[in-house]
Formats: structure tokens, C-alpha cells, sequence
């Protein structure tokens, strides 16, 4: 399949503004620290409303809507925490299959992507290897897109899953220190994660193979740590990033032996973190390689919790974007909480 495609990458900030103003959900960088809590906030409210009892629980508000899932990458968690959360607001989700899909005759992306509005979509979420897609698809499309991961841009819906996780699990973003370890330069994990955590008062700190660390351009307010040591010491979060093995081939990385001494996760260097560390990963987790397997048990842990924050997440995304005046008795989301 040819992903050729030439696309300039302009990173333009979202609407600014209230949430119920943005058009699309691009990247974590352009929104304000309101528009972002405002998203933690409403993702709450769904969790809370998910969980309630049928005959309490809210009404249906996106029914009628469909949502089209178009991944030109694998995804577990991100494609099928979009349909769950559509499901759960009685949005009907519909995913173009790519590998059999038209794609594979030479259709180009802005034309699939208008082919799909035509046919029906009231929203386009898309996963794209090249940077800046998602930005190149809002040009093209009068539907909201929502950015399920750009090349080595941006995955805001991950970053703001993690940013739930962290406030479940502690309480608060703000004066935590966050260790971000691992493939920082081509992870969009991180360019997320970095400029949420920060705009949300967090010290992030930056580790990783020299190689793999960005050439110039930290995101968001982040420093980079001199070694592992330094970015553990003391850490209230860590999150481990996921080893590209294409970049081990290309000799980008260490192999997984080196990799997993000097900038792994075990028990043992999770000691020079704060006592009730909160340890996260995006998924899928090469076991022994980023972390040991057995820290996925381990309370500390928060794996499981952050895919499963992916749903919530992505409600109050979809609503955000998608519900109309009519729709908002789920969209209580008011200015920030107390947190
Ligand atoms: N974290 C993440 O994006 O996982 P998937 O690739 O499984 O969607």
C-alpha cells in the first residue's frame, strides 16, 4: 500500500476559546488549559455516567450520529476505545477497513476522506503514518476530525486518557514531576503527553537513548534528564514509551538487552521514585524490553487503567465536538474543577 503523501505540516492551533467552540481535536498543543480541563472534566462525567445504573443513566445524545473510523495503522486500544465510546452515546461507528479498502488501488487520502463524508459521516477519526495528516484532513473536510495519531505528531485522545489516569490515581497534575522515558523523538505519545502534562502545571522530565532524544524543539516546558537517574529521582509518574522495533533495525535504538538496562523499568528503578508512583505505558508493552512483565501486576501500575480511561476520553471528545444544543444534558462540563 503506498502512503505517499506530500503534506506540508502546519501545526495550527485549535479555535480558542470555550471547548463546546473547537472544530476538531488536532493535537494537545494550541489548547488552552481551560479547553483541556474542561475535557478532563466532561471525561469524568461519562465515566461516572457509564457506570450508572440503566434506568439512571443519561440518554442517548449522539443518536443518529455516525462516526468513521479510517486507521491507515494498527490500533488496538485507540480504534476500539472510539467505537465503545460511540456505542456508549448511541452513535453509530463505522471503520473503513484500509488494507481492503480502495487505498490500495492508489486512492489518495484527501479523496477517500471526501468519499467518506459524501457517503455519511458526521465525524472522521484518523491514525495516519504521516505527520500533519490529521491538519491536512480538517482542510479538506466540513465534519470535525479527530486526530487518532499523526507519524510522529501528535495522539491527544492518549494524552488525555493518560492526564485522567494521573488525576485518578493522585489526585492532581499540578507539582507532580513525570518521568517520560524512552523514544521521545519520534514518540507522539510523548509530544502529547509533554505539552498536556505541562500546560496542567506538571514538571516533565525527558529521558532517553541520545538518539532518540528530539534534536531541538522540547515540547511544551519539558526538560530533558541526564540519565534515567535523574529523571526517576524522586518521579510521582512514569510513563514508559513503546520501542519501535523499526527503529531498532535502522540502528536508531540499542538493542533490546542494552535498552532494557539502561532505560528500562523494573522494580528495582522504580526504588528511586516516590513511594506511590504512578507507572504508565500507551501500549502495547514489550515486556522486558521497556518495563519487566511483572511490574503489569504490580499495583503501581496504571496499564490497564489508562486503556480503559480511553473510553471516557473519547466520549467527551465526540460530545464536545458532536452534540448539538439539544444534546447537552451530558455536557455538564462547567469551567475547571477543583483539582
Ligand atoms: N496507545 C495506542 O495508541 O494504542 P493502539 O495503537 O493499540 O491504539
Amino acid at each position: 500500500m503506498s502512503l505517499s503523501l506530500t503534506i506540508p505540516a502546519p501545526i495550527a492551533p485549535p479555535t480558542p476559546g470555550a471547548p463546546g467552540q473547537l472544530r476538531h481535536l488536532l493535537g494537545i498543543r494550541g489548547l488552552t488549559r481551560r479547553q483541556a480541563e474542561a475535557l478532563l472534566d466532561q471525561a469524568r462525567l461519562c465515566k461516572a455516567a457509564r457506570h450508572a445504573p440503566a434506568e439512571t443513566g443519561p440518554s442517548r445524545p449522539l443518536a443518529g450520529r455516525r462516526i468513521v473510523t479510517v486507521f491507515y495503522e494498527p490500533s488496538t486500544r485507540t480504534v476500539q476505545s472510539f467505537h465503545a465510546a460511540a456505542a456508549a452515546l448511541g452513535a453509530q461507528a463505522v471503520d473503513l477497513p484500509v488494507d481492503r479498502s480502495s487505498v490500495h488501488k492508489g486512492e489518495r487520502l484527501d479523496d477517500t476522506l471526501e468519499t467518506v463524508a459524501a457517503i455519511g459521516a458526521d465525524a472522521v477519526i484518523l491514525r495516519h503514518p504521516q505527520t500533519g495528516a490529521a491538519h491536512y484532513a480538517a482542510r479538506h473536510l466540513d465534519v470535525p476530525v479527530i486526530n487518532a495519531g499523526d507519524g510522529t505528531g501528535e495522539h491527544p485522545t492518549q494524552a488525555l486518557s493518560d492526564a485522567l489516569t494521573i488525576l485518578e490515581r493522585r489526585g492532581r497534575i499540578a507539582g507532580l514531576k513525570v518521568a517520560i522515558i524512552g523514544d521521545i523523538r519520534h514518540s507522539r505519545v510523548a509530544r502529547s503527553n509533554a505539552h498536556l502534562l505541562t500546560l496542567l502545571g506538571a514538571q516533565v522530565w525527558l529521558s532517553g537513548p541520545p538518539t532518540a532524544l528530539p534534536p531541538a524543539g522540547i515540547p511544551g516546558a519539558a526538560r530533558v534528564a541526564r540519565d534515567r537517574a535523574e529523571a526517576l529521582d524522586g518521579a510521582d509518574v512514569v510513563m514508559a514509551l513503546r520501542v519501535q522495533r523499526e527503529r531498532q533495525a535502522s540502528g536508531l535504538m540499542p538493542p533490546a538487552a542494552a535498552y532494557r538496562a539502561w532505560w528500562g523499568l523494573s522494580a528495582e528503578a522504580l526504588e528511586q521514585c516516590s513511594p506511590d508512583v504512578v507507572v504508565l505505558h500507551p501500549g502495547p508493552v514489550n515486556r522486558g524490553v521497556e518495563m519487566d512483565g511483572e511490574l503489569l501486576a504490580d499495583p503501581r501500575c496504571a496499564v490497564r487503567q489508562q486503556a480503559a480511561n480511553g473510553v471516557p476520553v473519547r466520549m467527551a471528545v465526540l460530545l464536545t465536538l458532536l452534540a448539538r444544543g439539544g444534546d447537552r444534558s451530558w455536557s455538564m462540563c462547567s469551567s475547571a474543577a477543583g483539582w
